[in-house]
């Protein structure tokens, strides 16, 4: 397996190897990978001929403020386990090797797709993620792209900018990975300490909740007030816990809906904060 810094290596090497019956799956990361990140490869490498994954800070994502400069990073650890899951390639450029000089061009899904959940508290982020995962198509070219359930919100615009500009890569997306006690996996989880660790898995257990209490059958059970209700009030008991957002919309449009309706998906989305550390969770809601 290769480092690739370079967008002219990378293309260098994708005409070196032989893809006559190999189809290219990418993973993008923003490294510090966990088993989530490399769920992502190994269903890569079960589907594909070649796999690159890329490791790159995304600063355009970032808002003045937020953690960039902080964010946990480790490239040889990354090489290594993306190698272990099945990678090729790790593509790790520099800042400037993506963002060319004079660079002004961004890629924006509009609508209430990128506006609600995280686009809310974070309006300039997924502007940076479409942007990036543009560049990154057009360097890797993949036939298939792997992206996390965990950031639901991100793999729903993703699909939607696929679709609108007729990008021709297939997106896969792929379950959330979780801790042994149900805190689903982030790069960001080791900013928490141990009494924030401990209660952060609270995100999980309110969308557990109210999952059980839709399954229950109760004359108000697909009410969106009551649900989000019954997960806020679980989150609230936990007294380090921060709520930034607890939203149930519609699955693929993200949507208001004010009741769960049988043959639809719901998006069950939580955002918490503990001190400085932002952590989000998901789950689908469906009768
Ligand atoms: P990052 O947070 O590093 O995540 C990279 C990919 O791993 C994303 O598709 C994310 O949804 C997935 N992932 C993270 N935690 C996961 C978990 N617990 N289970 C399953 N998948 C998980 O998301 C980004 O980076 C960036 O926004 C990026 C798409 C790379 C653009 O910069």
């Amino acid at each position: 397996m290769s480092m690739i810094k370079t967008a002219a290596e990378l293309e260098a090497w994708c005409r070196s190897v032989d893809r006559r019956n190999k189809t290219l799956g990418f993973v993008p990361t923003m490294g510090y990978l966990h088993e989530g990140h490399c769920s992502l490869i190994k269903a890569a490498k079960s589907q594909n001929g070649l796999v690159v994954a890329s490791v790159f800070v995304n600063p355009t994502q970032f808002a003045p403020g937020e953690d960039f400069e902080s964010y946990p990073r480790d490239i040889g650890r990354d090489y290594k386990l993306a190698r272990e899951a099945g990678a090729d390639v790790v593509f790790n450029p520099e800042v400037g090797e993506i963002y060319v000089p004079g660079s002004s061009t961004v890629i924006e899904v509009t609508g209430n797709i990128t506006k609600k959940l995280c686009g809310a508290s974070r309006p300039t982020h997924f502007e940076g993620v479409t942007t990036i995962v543009s560049i990154l198509f057009n360097i890797v070219r993949p036939d298939n792209a792997y992206f996390g359930q965990k950031d639901a919100q991100q793999a729903l615009i993703i699909k939607k900018m696929v679709r609108d500009l007729h990008i021709p890569v297939e997106v896969i997306v792929c379950p959330i990975v979780r801790e042994m006690d149900g805190l689903a996996m982030s790069s960001r989880n080791v900013y928490l300490n141990p009494e924030e660790r401990k209660q952060a898995t609270c995100l999980n257990v309110g969308l557990q909740k109210a999952a059980e209490y839709l399954a229950s059958g109760a004359v108000d059970c697909r009410s969106v007030t009551r649900l989000t209700e019954i997960i806020e009030s679980h989150i609230h008991s936990r007294d380090l816990a921060v709520i930034d957002y607890v939203k149930i919309l519609d699955g693929e449009t993200l949507d208001d809906i004010t009741a769960i309706e049988p043959g639809k998906t719901a998006l069950a989305a939580v955002a918490v904060k503990f001190g400085k550390t932002r952590l989000i969770d998901n789950r689908v809601l469906s009768i």
